[in-house]
């Protein structure tokens, strides 16, 4: 019956505004090593890998070309200058931009598997729940947070927290919800591709309250965050629109 179902024009339409909307919210899957690069690491290394001023040469690296699991550690919690990449790229993501570093530039060193950088990274986990975080929330932010969220946000993620595969990536589960909370306060600050940006419609306390809610809905556990540290993301409202969120999400596709 499969040219009766494609004859139905409105079932057709039905069927072409799904894939448009798919394809219109459709996260990064497939790492791209280049592209993560550019987006990550041309800023400081530059696109040629030379480096710049403090920010060293990847061309040639030692640290670059040396013991993989050495140089994955060191990128995924970062060292002085040099960012921690743990929760804003995920295994495939990591794994393809070293890949590119290590074959790139002159460079000429054996990829590094997708494996490998899971191993490290779980070798590597800091408890991140052993300093507890004061905050300045009222005794039941977890139902105001949830109202919340139920009107702003669960048209795309869902209730469930688990997200619309292909479109709208899961909350529940997702490494970067419970991972730094400034950067999940950014992203909703300022939104990015197919997700809207809340600085301008809802206020701090509202954000506190859905953030702290998505970061403890589902069995995610990460501390919760108060309207101050809010205040001190939005940055007086000079927050920085640069690509310092993740195009490739740990949590996407879970
Ligand atoms: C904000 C600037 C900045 C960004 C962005 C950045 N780095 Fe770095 N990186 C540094 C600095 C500074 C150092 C030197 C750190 C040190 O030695 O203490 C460094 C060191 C390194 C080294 C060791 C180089 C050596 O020979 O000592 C590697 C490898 C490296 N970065 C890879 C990356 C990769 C891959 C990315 C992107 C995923 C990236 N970096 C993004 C600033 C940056
Ligand atoms: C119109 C649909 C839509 C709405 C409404 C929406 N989002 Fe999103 N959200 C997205 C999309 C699409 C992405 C993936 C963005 C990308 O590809 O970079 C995303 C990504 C995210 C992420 C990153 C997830 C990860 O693991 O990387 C968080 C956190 C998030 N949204 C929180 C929220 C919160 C909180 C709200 C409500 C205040 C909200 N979203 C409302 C569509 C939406």
């Amino acid at each position: 019956m499969a040219a009766a179902i494609a004859a139905d024009p409105r079932r057709t339409l039905l069927a072409v505004c799904a894939l448009a909307l798919a394809s219109l919210f459709a996260p990064a899957f497939a790492a791209d090593g280049p592209e993560v690069y550019a987006l990550h690491c041309a800023v400081c290394h530059q696109p040629d890998g030379e480096g710049l001023g403090t920010f060293p040469a990847l061309a040639g690296s030692e640290r670059a070309l040396g013991d993989a699991h050495a140089l994955v550690a060191f990128v995924l919690d970062g060292e002085g200058a040099m960012p921690a990449f743990r929760y804003v790229l995920d295994d495939d993501a990591l794994a393809a931009v070293l890949s590119h570093v290590r074959t790139s530039f002159g460079n000429d060193a054996e990829p590094i598997e997708a494996d490998l950088v899971a191993d490290a990274r779980l070798e590597t986990a800091v408890d991140v729940e052993t300093e507890p975080v004061e905050v300045d929330l009222p005794e039941d932010w977890f139902d105001l947070g949830e109202e919340l969220f139920v009107t702003n946000c669960a048209a795309c993620h869902q209730a469930s927290g688990a997200g619309l595969p292909g479109a709208f990536p899961a909350l529940a589960g997702a490494a970067f919800v419970q991972g730094n909370a400034d950067e999940v306060l950014r992203l909703v600050l300022q939104g990015r591709a197919g997700m809207p940006a809340y600085g301008g419609s809802l206020d701090n306390r509202q954000l506190a309250l859905i953030v702290s809610y998505v970061r403890n809905a589902w069995e995610n556990e990460a501390h919760p965050v108060d309207a101050s540290m809010v205040e001190t993301v939005r940055g007086g409202g000079d927050l920085e629109l640069e690509p310092t969120t993740p195009t490739t999400r740990p949590g996407a596709g879970n």
